[in-house]
Formats: structure tokens, C-alpha cells, sequence
């Protein structure tokens, strides 16, 4: 199975980002610390094209915080990026942002020159969370004005510090299989679009390669014999620990996933990241590899059609 999510509201979303972005100084972009890659948007980056952006990687309380030092040197070593890491609950967000954006955009200052930013990211990265946050009472918001679509907002932050809350997300084609399990591990991808067991497995393969102490502390798994069980023996494991089990013993693999995507989510198996820069490239070469071959495929299908087709048609 492939995850693949694209609310109907999202192709609106896409025009009024599309529209805003041509007006301000740069863009926000809001990244899931615990999957930075999976959860950028490739249609965002269109969009606002040759803008300055900054990325935030939020959430970091519950990532690897190791992993997270190595994606900001990977996203600061861009050109026109800047990477900071965030939870966005934490006090200071605010001073943060304003500053990392200011530092960005020295000359747009001044109650002339406001500096205008957009802020964009996917469902559920925590963005109400830190806008709200920011907000304070200070600031106005504004929206159902000229030139601001309906349901866009416009924060005040400062006299001279705009910020740009359009509505919905973007969310094109995932191309990357790994990176539409991490997403809906992360709890990002609507219940009604995926398979919890299958996400669990995946999510339980990835843990076992990667952050097997943490797997056996939280669920009190032996040492030795845990190392060689596969994801499988896994969730079985977790579900007679957890007591998911049905009538006549039988294992509710169901629960059992539940139960281990919640704890991921809740960061209770510990600080976790599912993707490094080089893990993200080699899927998405072999992603890409692979919607070539598709393609390939598809357009010698359709020369073959062509080729049987009577000559005078
Ligand atoms: P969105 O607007 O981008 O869709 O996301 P929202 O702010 O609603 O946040 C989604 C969930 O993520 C919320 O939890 C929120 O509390 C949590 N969250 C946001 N930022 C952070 C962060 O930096 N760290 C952690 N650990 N969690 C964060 P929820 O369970 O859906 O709601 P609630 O528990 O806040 O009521």
C-alpha cells in the first residue's frame, strides 16, 4: 500500500498560496522534526520559487535530537534557507521566529516597509499551536479584506511584521513510500486514508533497525530474543503486552497497532526520528527510479495501442 491523501479543499489551498506568495518578502515553511523530508511540501517550493525561506522544524521535543542537529546543517547549507528547531509551545517561539525572519529580510522595516511572511505547513505540524502562541493579545487579526482571501489571515506581529496564515494545506502526489508511512505514523494522514497495521509494521520495522533500545525499554522486551524478532513478532509481542487479545487468545493486531502508533505520536518510546538526509535520498531516488519505469511502461502501452489501431482511423 501507498499512502495517498489530497483533501478536496487542497487545490483551493494551492491557489491562495499560490496568489499570496507572490506578495511578500518570504515564506514559513513548517516541518515535523521527527520527519523534516516527508513532511515538506516539493509543490510549496514551486510556488514560492526564488523566496526566501525559512524552515521550522517543529516538534522537536519529541525527535532525536542528534538527527535534528544533522537535518538543520542540512537545510542551512542551502542557499536563502534558514533551519531553526522548535516546540512550539516553548516561550520563546516567538522571539525566535521574529528574529531568524528579521535577519533574513534586513531592509523590509519600518511601519512603510513591513516585513510580509507567509507561513505554511501540513496538517497537524502544529501550526494553530505556535500562531496561537505568537498571537498574544497584542495583535490583531484580520481577514475578509481586499486583496486577503476569505479565510486567510493576517497576524500583526509588530507594526512592521505581517504574517500571512492561509487556510488548508498543500499536499501533493507522495512519490515517496516511506515517506507517506512516516507521515501517517506522525499522525498527519486522515485515520480514514490508511491501514494502522500496516503504518505499526512499518513504523515497528524502522524502530527495530534504528532504535531497538527504546523498543525494548518501553515495551520490557527481552534483549536477546527481541533483537532477532521480526516486525511481526513485534506487534505481537505489544499486543499481549498491552493486553490485546481476543476471544480464545487470538491477537488484536488491530489494538496493538493503536497502541504503538499513540505512543510514537505521544513520544513515548522515546525522542525518535524516521528519516536522516542520506535515508531520504536513496528513497527518493528509487522512488524516482521507479515512476520512471511506471512511465516507461505506460507510454510503450499506449504506442503499442496506437500501432494496433486500423490505418485509416
Ligand atoms: P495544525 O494547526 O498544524 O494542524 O496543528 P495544531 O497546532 O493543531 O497541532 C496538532 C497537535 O500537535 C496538537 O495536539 C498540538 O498540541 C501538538 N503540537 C503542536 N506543536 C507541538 C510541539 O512542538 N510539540 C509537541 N509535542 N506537540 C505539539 P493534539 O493532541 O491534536 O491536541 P491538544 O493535545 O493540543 O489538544
Amino acid at each position: 500500500m501507498a499512502i495517498q491523501w489530497f483533501p478536496g479543499h487542497m487545490n483551493k489551498s494551492k491557489k491562495a498560496i499560490a496568489e499570496r506568495a507572490k506578495s511578500v518578502d518570504m515564506v514559513i515553511e513548517m516541518l515535523d522534526a521527527r520527519m523534516p523530508a516527508s513532511s515538506e511540501n516539493p509543490l510549496l517550493a514551486q510556488l514560492s520559487k526564488g523566496k526566501p525561506k525559512l524552515k521550522i522544524l517543529n516538534k522537536q521535543d519529541l525527535a532525536d535530537p542528534e538527527r535534528t542537529k544533522i537535518w538543520l546543517e542540512h537545510y542551512n547549507s542551502r542557499p536563502d534557507t534558514r533551519a531553526i528547531a522548535l516546540d512550539s509551545s516553548e516561550t520563546g517561539a516567538h522571539g525566535k521566529i521574529t528574529q531568524a525572519c528579521r535577519a533574513m529580510i534586513p531592509h523590509r522595516q519600518g511601519i512603510d516597509k513591513p516585513l510580509r511572511v507567509l507561513i505554511c505547513g501540513i496538517p497537524n505540524v502544529g501550526k494553530s499551536t505556535l500562531i496561537n502562541g505568537m498571537i498574544g493579545k497584542k495583535s490583531a487579526k484580520t481577514g475578509n479584506e481586499p486583496g486577503i482571501t476569505k479565510a486567510e489571515q493576517r497576524l500583526f506581529l509588530a507594526d512592521d511584521f505581517w504574517l500571512y496564515d492561509t487556510p488548508g494545506m498543500l499536499w501533493p502526489k507522495i512519490i515517496v513510500e516511506e515517506g507517506g508511512y512516516n507521515l501517517a505514523a506522525g499522525g498527519a494522514v486522515g485515520r480514514n486514508a490508511l491501514d494502522e497495521e500496516e503504518v505499526a509494521l512499518e513504523l515497528l520495522d524502522y524502530l527495530r533497525r534504528h532504535y531497538l533500545p527504546m523498543l525494548q525499554e518501553r515495551y520490557q522486551a527481552d534483549k536477546d530474543p527481541s533483537s532477532h524478532w521480526d516486525d511481526n513478532s513485534w506487534l505481537e509481542w505489544i499486543a499481549k503486552k498491552r493486553g490485546a487479545v481476543l476471544s480464545g487468545g487470538r491477537v488484536n493486531y488491530q489494538k496493538a497497532a493503536e497502541n504503538i502508533l499513540t505512543d510514537f505520536r505521544e513520544g513515548k518510546i522515546g525522542r525518535i526520528t524516521l528519516e536522516t538526509p542520506n535515508q531520504w535520498e536513496t528513497w527518493l531516488k528509487k522512488a524516482r527510479q521507479k515512476e520512471a519505469e511506471l512511465k516507461a511502461i505506460r507510454e510503450a502501452r499506449k504506442a503499442e495501442r496506437k500501432g494496433q489501431k486500423p490505418a485509416d482511423e
